[in-house]
C-alpha cells in the first residue's frame, strides 16, 4: 500500500520578541514610544487568550511572507534530506500573501532557487487558520494518486504589518504573531495501517465569512480600493475585523466535533495517540476543546503563549517547536484539529 508521509519538518520565527506590555507602546511602524498609545494590558491578554508574547518581523521594508516561508522550507528540506530542486509541488497556505497576485508559492519557489523552465507546480491556498490541514489533505491525495512525489507544504504568516495598533483594533491586534512552518511529504510503501497520513477531513461554512475578515479592497465597486493613504487609520477595510464571541463559540464546536469524528473514523482512542495539536488561536479555545473532546490534558501541545496566533503556520510550528525541545519524537502519532476564518475547520491524524 502507498501512503503519503511527512518526511521532514522545519519552522521559523523572527528574532524580535514582543511581550504583551510592549504592545501598548507601539505605533503602526512598530516603533516603541515612552507613553502608552493603546489601552490594553498584560493581565487582560493573558486571562482572555493565554498569550504572553509573539514574534514580529523587522520593519525593514524587505521581509515578506515568502521570506519566512523560505526559512521554514529550507529547514524542512534539510530534515527530509531533499534538495530544493527535487520538489515537484509547492503548496503554500497563507492569509498574508506578499501581494494580491501572483500567489506567494511562486515567490517561494524563486527564493528557493528552483524557478525556471522546469519549475515545479505551485499552489496557493487561502483557508486561513485551517490552511495547513487543507494543504495536508491536498498533499495526501496528490501523493497517493501518484500526481506528485515530493511535496513541500508551507504555512506562513506575516501578521504584524496589517494590524490596527490603536485601541480600536486591540481585540484582534493582541492575538497575532509572525512565523512559518513547513513539511516535506512523499510516498512510502507500507503494510502498517498506522503509517503516514492516516486521515484528513475538512469543512467550511461560508455563512460565517464576514465574522472574521480583512477586506482591503472590494472588487465589486469602483474604485475597488477606497482609502486615502493619509487617512489609513480611519478605514476599517485596512484591518482584520472579528466577531470574537461568535468565532470563539464556533471554533470550540468545530474543533471538538472534527476531533471526535477523526477518532471515530480511524477507530483510535487517546491511548493510541501521542499528541493532540490544535490550531493556536486562543488557549481558552484549546482548553475547552480538550475538555469537550475528552482529551488527556498532558497530550495537548500549545505554543500560543510564546508565538501568539500564527494562523496557517501554527500546527507545523508547534510540532517542530516540541520536536526541537525533545518532547515530541519522530514516529509519534498526532491528532490535529483546526478552525479559522471562512469559517473553515477540520482534523487530521498523521505520524510525524
Ligand atoms: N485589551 C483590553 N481590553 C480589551 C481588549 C484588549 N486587547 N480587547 C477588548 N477589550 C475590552 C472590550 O472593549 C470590552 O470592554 P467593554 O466591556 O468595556 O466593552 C471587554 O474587553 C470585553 O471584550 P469582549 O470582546 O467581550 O471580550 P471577550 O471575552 O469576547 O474576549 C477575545 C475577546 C479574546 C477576542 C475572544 O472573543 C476570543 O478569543 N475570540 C476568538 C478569537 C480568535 O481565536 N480569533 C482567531 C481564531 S480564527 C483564526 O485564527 C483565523
Amino acid at each position: 500500500m502507498i501512503r503519503a508521509k511527512i518526511l521532514g519538518i522545519g519552522s521559523y520565527v523572527p528574532e524580535r520578541v514582543v511581550k504583551n506590555d510592549e504592545l501598548r507602546y507601539l505605533d503602526d511602524q512598530h516603533v516603541r514610544h515612552d507613553t502608552p498609545r493603546t489601552e490594553t494590558n498584560d493581565e487582560w491578554i493573558r486571562t482572555r487568550t493565554g498569550i504572553e508574547e509573539r514574534r514580529f518581523v523587522p520593519n525593514d521594508g524587505k521581509t515578506a511572507c515568502s521570506d519566512l516561508a523560505r526559512e521554514a522550507a529550507v529547514r524542512a528540506l534539510a530534515d527530509a534530506g531533499w534538495k530544493a530542486k527535487d520538489v515537484d509541488c509547492i503548496v503554500f497556505a497563507t492569509l498574508s500573501p506578499d501581494i494580491h497576485f501572483p500567489g506567494s508559492g511562486v515567490f517561494l519557489q524563486h527564493k528557493l532557487g528552483i524557478s525556471g523552465e522546469e519549475g515545479c507546480a505551485c499552489y496557493d491556498i487561502r483557508q486561513q487558520c485551517s490552511g495547513f490541514l487543507y494543504g495536508l489533505q491536498m498533499a495526501d491525495a496528490f501523493v497517493r494518486s501518484g500526481t506528485y512525489r515530493k511535496i513541500l507544504l508551507v504555512g506562513a504568516e506575516l501578521h504584524s504589518h496589517s494590524l490596527d495598533y490603536s485601541t480600536r483594533g486591540r481585540d484582534v491586534m493582541v492575538l497575532f504573531g509572525d512565523g512559518a512552518g513547513a513539511v516535506c511529504i512523499g510516498p512510502v510503501e507500507t503494510d502498517d495501517p498506522l503509517e503516514g497520513i492516516l486521515y484528513t477531513r475538512v469543512h467550511a461554512d461560508g455563512s460565517g465569512a464576514m465574522d472574521l475578515h480583512l477586506k482591503i479592497f472590494d472588487i465589486a465597486r469602483l474604485p475597488y480600493v477606497d482609502y486615502d493613504a493619509r487617512n489609513r487609520d480611519e478605514n476599517l477595510a485596512m484591518y482584520p475585523q472579528m466577531n470574537g464571541k461568535k468565532v470563539f463559540l464556533n471554533a470550540v464546536r468545530g474543533m471538538n466535533l472534527s476531533t471526535r469524528e477523526a477518532l471515530e473514523k480511524t477507530g483510535l482512542g487517546w491511548n493510541d495517540v501521542d499528541w493532540f495539536v490544535p490550531h493556536q488561536a486562543n488557549l481558552r479555545i484549546n482548553e475547552a476543546v480538550a475538555q469537550y473532546a475528552e482529551i488527556p490534558p498532558e497530550k495537548v501541545l500549545n505554543t500560543i503563549q510564546i508565538y501568539g496566533n500564527t494562523t496557517a503556520a501554527s500546527v507545523p510550528l508547534t510540532i517542530d517547536h516540541y520536536l526541537k525541545a525533545g518532547k515530541v519524537k519522530k514516529g509519534q502519532l498526532v491528532v490535529s484539529s483546526v478552525f479559522g476564518a471562512g469559517f473553515t475547520w477540520g482534523a487530521g491524524v498523521f505520524r510525524i
